[in-house]
């Protein structure tokens, strides 16, 4: 029997996870399948009640159906369960299970891209204050990092995700980030600023440190506007496709029960498919 996977979210079309997950099955001689189903959040639940009886064993849930998704599935997964919100579903003897994926992928993309990238490292700033923010905020305090400060156009939704982490989380007004940079040997952007389409992150990099390291999770187009200028000020830059493969790699796993690889050959391939659709 094929085993069936897929991408749930709204949009959906855009994604490259059936990419990813084609490009693993193909690879490993899997009789497998992994599509895609756009589902609004009015009818996430009814979908979600149905996966198994639809012929799935599992699917990967983006925005905005994460956190339906953990109040959906059994998680017993830590970092799951303390960001309330799920990636990754899967049915086991019959229960609906969810784990969360992004956090480990990140961390995964970073320690591929640049090994030890967080020794040493007591300060980072964030910007933005969405989902993908606190799983970056959660990253990072997970590799002992002591003090992450948060900087969002709204600074009430900095303050919201600040409040989830204690007194190791600051929040910075948006006016004062280019200040904010002096302190960080790390900075991550997590807003959708610099995406294809989406207005540029303007931002002035003087201030950072040297050697800061910086990261944006946007990677369409691949080279955003503040890698570029990271990159020219001779910062090392880590760019946001690497998240997107490392988180798919443990639902892969679950689904077809091979543990797949994040190769330079499966990174070529979504390249490609990026600037071929003028990323
Ligand atoms: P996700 O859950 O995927 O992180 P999101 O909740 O829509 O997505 O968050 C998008 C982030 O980009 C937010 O931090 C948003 O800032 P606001 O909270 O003020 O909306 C940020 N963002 C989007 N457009 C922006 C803009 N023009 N200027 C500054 N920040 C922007």
């Amino acid at each position: 029997m094929v085993r069936r996977a897929c991408i749930v979210g709204h949009p959906v079309a855009h994604s490259r996870s059936p990419m990813i997950h084609g490009h693993w099955l193909a690879q490993l001689g899997i009789n497998g399948a992994y599509g895609r189903e756009d589902v609004t959040p009015e009818r996430f639940g009814a979908f979600i009640g149905e996966l198994g009886a639809l012929g799935y064993v599992g699917c990967n849930v983006t925005v905005p159906n994460k956190e339906a998704a953990f109040a959906a599935a059994l998680v017993e997964d830590s970092v799951g369960k303390a960001l309330k919100a799920v990636n990754t579903l899967w049915i086991e003897d019959g229960v609906l299970r969810g784990m969360n994926t992004d956090v480990g992928g990140f961390l995964a993309s970073l320690d591929a891209a640049r090994p030890d990238w967080h020794r040493g490292v007591a300060e980072a700033l964030v910007l933005g204050a969405g989902g993908a923010a606190r799983a970056i905020v959660y990253a990072l305090l997970s590799r002992g990092i002591r003090r992450v400060s948060i900087a969002n156009r709204t600074k009430e939704r900095a303050v919201e995700v600040a409040a989830l982490f204690g007194s190791d989380v600051a929040v910075v007004d948006w006016s004062d980030v280019a200040t904010a940079m002096g302190a960080a040997a790390v900075l991550v952007n997590t807003t959708s600023l610099g995406m294809k389409g989406q207005p540029p992150l303007e931002l002035d990099l003087g201030g950072l440190q040297a050697g800061a390291l910086v990261t944006d999770i946007v990677y369409v187009p691949l080279e955003t506007g503040l890698l570029r200028s990271a990159r020219l000020a001779g910062h090392p830059v880590v760019d946001g496709l690497g998240m997107l493969l490392h988180q798919a790699v443990p639902g892969f796993e679950r689904w077809f029960g091979v543990r797949p690889s994040v190769t330079p050959e499966l990174r070529a391939l979504i390249e490609a498919d990026i600037v071929a659709k003028g990323g």
